[in-house]
């Protein structure tokens, strides 16, 4: 399970494509999928907490009430078949926004999380969390020039650069907290040299071969 992870604007969303393909050309079955969302329930909960003005709790209750549908009918079942399962964020992102973002209370997300993450499949309280997680970090005021008149901005789009400042703030700790699971994209590159950032962490553990990764990159 690998997700993805950055402030909004940072360009995750091509490349999760491209190693969607890479992936397939080297044989895997691939979910490709995002949070919030990726069951028609938690879809509508997406929906919900992008547009819908609502307390801090009240939003966390519902990102992670839409994470354990996710799970359940998505993700497990995709990693018992031996799919490599790609996931547009996942739980950083609650600690990065509703934690370090909104100014939520981390204690509390850390229960939500050991309540949601516990799976059949993992004995021993262990949680489900993704394997690799790949940071796309880039400045806020860089990011917010690349969002700009993209599209009508969501509750978070809209949000002033200091938001995003806290945000990424709050994936840096989460960063230094689990150093094993995270790669650093700098993702104020070219989307060439983000690709090769991006393989190069793959090939490293074996997870792609050269040749897939230098054939599966970007236009
Ligand atoms: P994003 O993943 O950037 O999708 P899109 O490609 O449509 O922009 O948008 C999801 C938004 O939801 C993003 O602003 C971050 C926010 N979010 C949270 O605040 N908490 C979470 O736990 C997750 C998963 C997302």
């Amino acid at each position: 399970m690998i997700s993805f992870e950055g402030i909004d604007g940072a360009g995750k969303s091509t490349h999760i494509e491209s190693l969607c393909a890479a992936f397939k050309a080297q044989g895997r079955a691939v979910t490709q999928t995002r949070e919030p969302g990726g069951t028609p329930l938690a879809e509508k909960l997406r929906a919900m907490v992008l547009n819908d003005a609502m307390d801090a709790l009240t939003e966390a209750l519902l990102i992670f009430a839409a994470r354990r549908d996710h799970l359940l009918q998505v993700i497990e079942p995709a990693l018992a078949r031996g799919d490599v399962v790609l996931c547009d964020r996942f739980t950083d992102a609650t600690f990065a926004y509703q934690g370090s973002g909104r100014g939520f209370d981390l204690a509390v997300l850390t229960q939500l999380e050991q309540w949601v993450q516990q799976v059949a499949a993992l004995d021993g309280g262990r949680l489900r969390q993704p394997d690799l997680t790949l940071w796309f970090a880039l400045a806020p005021e860089v990011a917010a020039e690349r969002l700009a008149g993209v599209r009508v901005p969501d509750r978070f789009e809209s949000q002033p650069v200091e938001f995003f400042r806290r945000v990424s703030e709050g994936y840096a700790q989460r960063a230094a907290a689990s150093p094993q699971r995270f790669v650093r994209i700098d993702a104020a590159l070219d989307r060439h040299k983000v690709w090769q950032q991006i393989t190069s962490a793959f090939v490293r553990r074996g997870w792609l071969a050269i040749m897939v990764a230098a054939n599966g990159g970007p236009p």
